[in-house]
């Protein structure tokens, strides 16, 4: 298999850009796959539809191009519960896995960040990296991101929503936020951003050779 880098872990843990850092240091592709769920669930939105709608979903999701992304839309704090919502149904994560192995089996090789890349869609990823942070420290950072983005922030509000997250992102039944039995764990808590990303290149430099 060519150079897969599969990153997982929590909202708000650092995977997002410790997976944009890895692609570049490397000069690989990325696909923060969040966005699917994302975009997803805002296709709902934008028609007027519960985000229960399965069948719609399914056809969101089978329409969705990787290059037409609006991120500062998608980014934002309301689409990201959204996309928790719509990622618990397995018609919906069915309809997105091709597009994504797709992106995987790139012949130069491909860097992946979600919850389920390590487990289900790059099982055979040759680095995998799971990434988590403790519920207040990614809150933090949570609320320092959506500051910066001139979002509203009560940091109480965005604490419950990083823990409404890990419980429905890790106890639904639909390939559940995990860590795979041969991923590398690195916990971020104590790591500024350029510590983080020092340690995720000293486990991918083992692991790729
Ligand atoms: O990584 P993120 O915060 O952008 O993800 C938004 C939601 O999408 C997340 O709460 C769960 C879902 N998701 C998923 O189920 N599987 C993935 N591979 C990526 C995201």
């Amino acid at each position: 298999m060519s150079f897969v880098i599969a990153i997982d872990g929590p909202a708000a843990s650092g995977k997002g850009t410790l997976a944009r850092r890895l692609a570049q240091h490397y000069g690989l592709p990325h696909l923060d796959t969040g966005l699917l769920y994302r975009a997803t669930a805002c296709a709902l939105l934008d028609e007027g539809l519960p985000l229960d709608d399965v069948e719609a979903a399914v056809e969101a999701a089978r329409g969705l191009s990787l290059t037409d992304f609006d991120e500062t839309r998608l980014r934002g704090r309301e689409m990201g519960e959204a996309a928790s919502v719509v990622a618990a149904m397995p018609p919906v994560r069915a309809a997105l896995i091709d597009m994504q192995q797709a992106f995987a089996a790139r012949p130069e090789g491909a860097v992946l960040d979600g919850r389920d890349i390590g487990t289900v869609i790059c099982p055979q990823a040759r680095v995998k990296i799971f990434v988590t942070a403790t519920p207040e420290t990614r809150a933090q950072r949570r609320a320092l991101e959506l500051a910066a983005r001139g979002e509203d922030v009560d940091y109480t509000a965005i604490l419950d929503d990083v823990r409404k997250r890990d419980a429905r992102d890790s106890e639904r039944s639909a390939a559940p936020l995990k860590a795979a039995e041969d991923a590398a764990l690195l916990d971020t808590s104590e790591l500024d951003r350029d510590e983080a990303f020092a340690a995720a290149l000293a486990i991918t430099q083992a692991r790729r050779d």
